[in-house]
């Protein structure tokens, strides 16, 4: 990796100084300028907020080429895998490196069906949340909880006991997603089916009840599948970032994944999916339309983005979305359906990608775009959308914790900063202070009143 080095001069002009500063070749995509020196060279730290130009780490599993639209898990381009592989095909590849032979799949596929149960202590965890929690709050906290569960397997530092806690998580992510939809409309949970496949079983956790048969629709599961591989891996992605952050103090899986979890939620990340099918519903119920939404985003001052556009890394369109929209136009052919959300996001789409604003920012649907549609064309409510987000992402998360603990040059992440704040400000007792008036009483009794 490091043949054809090359070398960057950093010129202190005041003191009259060089350094040399080291270039490393990946195997495509931008070198990088090795700076883990700098400090204990030349006193200076670099400052890039937000990680725009920085590589926070060697990795070997997905690679973007965001200007040329370009996604590939382990060296695969995403269209092959979304078009034949199933997702945990996809697992196997990505936290293994290589796509499996016959007898590795099989023997995978029942390594993950024999975890897909939960501890039944857990199924308590849930009935501590209102009925009207956000599935993402009850992942949250019941992912990490199942840090207080598997203590037989949370030497870190031993590789079985790695696996068996990836194998464990990525089982039983379907099974508490499941759990989160049930326990949100009243139902009762419905146990995993281990003659099911993953994503079967999946929709039959959230979809049987014990009252009725539940007969899997074939096409639905199909989509689903491709939706968990679509959303598989995304290289050093916030929620990844966040995974791999909370790793590196050697935390456990489940506690890292449970922060992943956290930060997939936000609204510029995972949870722009449900962000995209409330602005598209609000366009609809609204006298808006697509123009003049696109009027008011257009308008700084409004501080509206268009949800599900625009990528830190894609400067063009996101080969995810490709695949997405052309499911979504073949679903909607098949159930022989019209959808209004279908055809005003595709008005939007060609309003955007026509606009003068959101050629010269390089903005073009993400993945998030088209997914809801999908989704809801499945039977899925809004609120499950990032948590089937975050099903998908779990093999990801774990296999980027997994390549953290066993590079090399693993070490505890610890960025630095720019201090723009005060200096040698003096202890003044409280009754020396000046008043100031932090609390405003009104609002604490408001908000606190509408927690009850
Ligand atoms: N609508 C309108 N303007 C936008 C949008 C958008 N969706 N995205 C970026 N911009 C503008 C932004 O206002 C800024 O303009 P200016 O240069 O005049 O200040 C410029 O484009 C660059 O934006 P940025 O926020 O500096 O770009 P970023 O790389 O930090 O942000 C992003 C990336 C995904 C957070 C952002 O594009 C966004 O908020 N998109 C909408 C939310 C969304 O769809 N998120 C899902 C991302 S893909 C899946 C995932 O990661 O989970």
């Amino acid at each position: 990796m490091n043949k054809d080095k090359k070398r960057f001069t950093l010129i202190d002009n005041e003191l009259k100084k060089e350094y040399q500063l080291d270039g490393i070749k990946g195997s495509t995509g931008p070198d990088v300028i090795n700076i883990a020196g700098l400090y204990k060279e030349t006193g200076l730290f670099t400052y890039d907020p937000g990680f725009t130009s920085t590589a926070a780490c060697n990795s070997k599993i997905t690679f973007i080429d965001g200007e040329k639209g370009i996604l590939l898990y382990r060296g695969y381009p995403i269209e092959e895998l979304a078009n034949n592989s199933s997702y945990l095909e996809v697992s196997y590849l990505l936290m293994h490196g290589e796509l499996p032979s016959e007898s590795d799949k099989k023997e995978f596929e029942n390594t993950i069906r024999n975890h897909s149960l939960l501890n039944e202590q857990i199924s308590y965890f849930f009935r501590g949340f209102r009925r009207d929690a956000h599935p993402m709050a009850m992942m949250i906290g019941v992912v990490g909880a199942l840090s207080a569960f598997y203590h037989d397997s949370l030497n870190i530092e031993d590789p079985e006991h790695r696996m068996i806690s990836t194998h464990r998580i990525l089982a039983k992510m379907p099974t508490i997603a499941a759990m989160a939809f049930k326990y949100h409309l009243g139902q009762p949970f419905m146990y995993p089916l281990n003659k099911y496949d993953y994503t079967d079983n999946f929709l039959h956790m959230c979809f049987a009840t014990p009252t009725e048969d539940y007969e899997i629709n074939q096409l639905y599961s199909k989509i689903m599948d491709q939706i968990f591989i679509l959303h598989a891996d995304h290289e050093q992605n916030a929620s990844t970032s966040t995974v791999r952050t909370a790793g590196s103090s050697l935390a456990n899986p489940y506690a890292c994944i449970s922060a992943g979890i956290s930060s997939l939620w936000g609204k510029s990340h995972g949870g722009a999916n449900e962000a995209v099918i409330n602005m598209i519903d609000e366009i609809n119920n609204s006298n808006l339309n697509p123009k003049n939404f696109i009027d008011e985003v257009k308008n700084k001052k409004n501080k509206i983005r268009l949800m599900g556009f625009g990528h830190r890394v894609y400067k063009s369109y996101d080969p995810r979305a490709k695949v997405l929209k052309k499911s979504t136009e073949e679903l909607f052919k098949e159930l022989k359906i019209k959808s209004k959300e279908l055809e005003i996001a595709k008005e939007i789409e060609e309003l955007a990608l026509e606009d003068d604003y959101f050629k010269e920012k390089s903005l073009y649907p993400n993945v998030d775009f088209y997914s809801g549609i999908l989704l809801k064309a499945l039977g899925i409510p809004t609120t499950m959308f990032t948590p089937i987000f975050a099903i998908g992402r779990t093999i990801g998360w774990l296999s980027q914790w997994k390549e953290m603990i066993e590079d090399k040059e693993f070490k505890i992440t610890r960025p630095r900063q720019l201090y723009s704040g005060e200096i040698n400000k003096n202890y003044k007792k409280v009754v020396e202070r000046e008043k100031k008036s932090i609390f405003n009483l009104l609002w604490l009794k408001k908000t606190f009143l509408n927690n009850q």
